[in-house]
């Protein structure tokens, strides 16, 4: 069985399908009412080096249900880096206050970096445009809670499918349950070469598209919309070529069926209409809310809390 007691969270890539099913089922459990009081004892630093509400609220949220302490750090003006002080320097010093870290960076790698210097669990809370990896993990959960299962679904994935870090994690994750994905992105913003060659090594089938009506004409079951990631845009000016490129509005839901499910790690500037929230078919709320069973079972797993 899948053990995660100890474990560094870092990237879908480090995870075996065995892990992912065991995460989805321990937050049925979590929410379900199985376990309480698994993180008693327990530090949890959450150390954010790029704005955050749901991520970071929703981790010590996590906590505090758990039964477990929290403190951190929300604005890295705040903290000594401001002061000249190394990365590594304060993941070191941090370590030794609490039993474990969650930590969210611009720079990629910077998770992976910081579990190496430490022998606690670092979880990646998303490091630049590279993984969002307990993003995924409440995906996967709503997906599995609302559509019953993880395979055999066909996923469109439309936005900033370049700097999108959390539509990296969720295209690996969901290549390995065998889903049929498609990209719908400005030609400038599509999925990276890298993630793509990945994908043509599994054998799954995807196609890239990049507007939504060749989309839609090969029926959806969920389709995953995203924020154009302006803040990773080097020149503003590129930036303005593609925002406001899509638009969800109820005219758009009603093209993709009855059936469809729309998702949003959020948050969302204007990609989809709040008219559409009103719908059977927007799922993105209830999706933020389980950001909270599945960070208080990842927390448990980690911890040994829960076994
Ligand atoms: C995402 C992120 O930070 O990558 N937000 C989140 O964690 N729910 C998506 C985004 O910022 O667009």
């Amino acid at each position: 069985m899948a053990s995660f007691r100890g474990r560094s969270i870092v990237s879908i890539r480090d995870m075996s399908l065995e892990d992912l099913d065991m995460i989805v089922r321990t937050t049925e459990a979590v929410k379900g009412g199985k376990y309480s009081g698994f993180l008693r004892g327990k530090t949890v630093a959450t150390l954010f080096f790029e704005p955050s509400t749901r991520t970071r609220l929703s981790f010590e949220s996590a906590v505090c249900k758990g039964g477990g302490s929290v403190f951190g750090i929300a604005d890295p003006a705040a903290s000594s880096q401001s002061k000249g002080e190394t990365f590594a320097d304060s993941i070191r010093t941090v370590s030794g206050y609490c039993d474990v870290m969650v930590i969210r960076h611009p720079v990629e790698g910077a998770a992976r970096m910081a579990s190496e210097l430490c022998s606690i669990p670092v979880i990646n809370a998303g490091d630049g445009a590279n993984q969002h990896p307990t993003q995924t993990f409440l995906d996967l959960f709503t997906i599995k809670e609302q559509l019953g299962r993880l395979s055999g679904l066909r996923v469109g994935m439309m936005g900033d499918l370049k700097y999108g870090r959390t539509v990296h994690s969720l295209t690996h994750a969901l290549s390995m349950f065998g889903n049929e994905l498609t990209f719908i992105s400005p030609p400038t913003l599509k999925m990276p070469d890298h993630i793509l060659a990945e994908l043509q090594g599994t054998g799954l089938s995807f196609r890239t598209v990049d507007n939504l009506e060749d989309a839609a004409g090969a029926g959806l079951d969920i389709l995953y919309v995203t924020r154009i990631q302006k803040e990773r845009f080097g020149d503003p000016q590129e930036y303005g070529k593609v925002a406001g490129t899509y638009r969800i509005d109820r005219d758009t839901v009603r093209m993709l069926g009855e059936d469809i499910r729309i998702m949003h790690p959020l948050p969302r500037v204007d990609e989809i209409d709040e008219q559409v929230d009103a719908t059977p078919n927007a799922i993105y709320f209830v999706q933020a809310h389980n950001g909270i069973p599945t960070r208080q079972a990842l927390l448990g797993l980690v911890t040994g809390g829960i076994e």
